[in-house]
C-alpha cells in the first residue's frame, strides 16, 4: 500500500519547546528516502500548521490550549481521512501526544470498530479534573475513549473513536491516580514494564495483536517514542525510565508487521532540543522501517 506522511509539528499539549521540531528531526533521519528504500510508494504532505505557543493565551490551566488543540486536530483529522479515502496509509509524525486525538478521529471515521495500540510510558487517560499537569498530550487516550471534554471526544462530530476492549496500552509505568482507576474501571488492557518483563516482548505483542485484531476491522499504532527508555530515547519530553528497549521495540514493530493488522501510525513525542545527535528520531526511522516490513535478511 503507498504511504502518505503528514506532520503534525504541535508542541500546545506540554509544557516544553522543541517537539515542534519533531517532524523535521525525523524527515531529517531521512525517512522518506528509508521508506523509498523498502519499496513503497511514499508521499510527504507536508505539515499542518500550528499557532506558537507564544502567540496565545492560557485560558483554562485544567486544559490548556483547549481550543486551538482542538482546532488543529480537526483538521489534522481531515487529513488523515482523506488519505484513507485515496486508499493510502497514514504515517503522521509529532509533535506532542494531544495529535493522537487529531489521527485516531481521521482513522476511526473509517471503521465501524477499529482497534488502537497506544505504546507509552503513560496511560494519557487523565481528564481535565484527574490530570495533574492541565497538558492534553495526558488525555488524548481518554478522549478516544470518549472521556473528557466534548471538544476533544467529539472531534470529528461522533464519539467515542474507539471502544475500551479494542484498546491496549503496552509500556506503561507512570499512571496517575484517575488514570488507575479509569483502567479499572473501563477494564482496559494494560501490558505494564512488569509484563514486559515477566511475560517477554514476543508473548505480549502476540495477545496485543490478538486483542486489537478481534472483531476489528483496522487497527491504529499510536507510538509515543517514551515507552522506550530514554537511553535509547534521549529526546523526550516526559522521560520515565525502566522503558522497553531498542531490540524489543523492533521486535514489537516486526511482529505488527508480519500479523498485517495495521491500518494506520504514528510516531510522536519527539523532541530534538532535548536530544543527543538526533538520536531519538534516527530510533524512529529504524522503527518505522520495521513496522512497514523490513527484514534483516
Ligand atoms: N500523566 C502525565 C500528565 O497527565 C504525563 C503525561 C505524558 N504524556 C505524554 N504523551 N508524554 O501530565
Ligand atoms: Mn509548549
Ligand atoms: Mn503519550
Ligand atoms: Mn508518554
Amino acid at each position: 500500500q503507498p504511504i502518505s506522511i503528514i506532520g503534525m509539528p504541535i508542541d500546545l499539549g506540554q509544557g516544553r519547546r522543541g517537539v515542534d521540531m519533531g517532524p523535521s528531526a525525523i524527515r531529517y533521519a531521512a525517512l522518506q528516502q528509508t521508506i523509498c528504500d523498502l519499496g513503497y510508494e511514499v508521499e510527504d504532505l507536508g505539515d499542518i500548521s500550528i499557532p506558537s505557543p507564544e502567540s496565545l493565551e492560557i485560558s483554562d490551566q485544567n486544559l490548556k490550549y483547549l481550543h486551538e488543540i482542538a482546532r488543529v486536530c480537526e483538521e489534522l483529522a481531515g487529513r488523515v481521512s482523506g488519505v484513507i479515502e485515496r486508499k493510502r496509509f497514514p504515517l503522521v509524525l509529532g509533535g506532542d501526544h494531544s495529535m493522537a486525538i487529531g489521527t485516531v478521529a481521521g482513522a476511526a471515521k473509517h471503521y465501524q470498530n477499529m482497534g488502537l495500540i497506544w505504546y507509552d510510558a503513560h496511560g494519557d487517560l487523565n481528564t481535565g479534573d484527574t490530570s495533574p499537569s492541565g497538558n492534553i498530550h495526558g488525555m488524548s487516550m481518554a478522549a478516544s475513549l470518549g472521556i473528557g471534554h466534548p471538544l476533544l471526544t467529539h472531534l470529528g462530530g461522533f464519539a467515542p473513536k474507539v471502544r475500551p476492549e479494542n484498546v491496549v496500552l503496552v509500556g506503561a509505568r507512570e499512571l496517575d491516580f484517575g488514570e488507575q482507576q479509569l483502567i479499572r474501571d473501563l477494564g482496559i488492557k494494560v501490558f505494564t514494564m512488569h509484563e514486559v518483563d515477566r511475560l517477554g516482548m514476543a508473548r505480549v505483542m502476540e495477545e496485543t495483536i490478538q486483542i486489537v485484531s478481534n472483531g476489528t476491522d483496522g487497527v491504529h499504532l499510536s507510538l509515543d517514542l517514551d515507552g522506550l527508555d530514554p537511553s535509547d530515547c534521549p529526546g523526550v519530553g516526559t522521560p520515565v525510565p525502566g522503558g522497553i528497549t531498542y531490540r524489543e521495540s523492533h521486535l514489537a514493530m516486526e511482529m505488527l508487521a508480519d500479523s498485517g493488522i495495521l491500518t494506520s501510525a504514528e510516531f510522536v513525542e519527539v523532541n530534538p532540543i532535548l536530544d543527543q545527535s538526533n538520536l531519538t528520531a534516527k530510533v524512529a526511522v529504524a522503527l518505522i522501517s520495521s513496522m512497514l516490513g523490513k527484514k534483516i535478511l
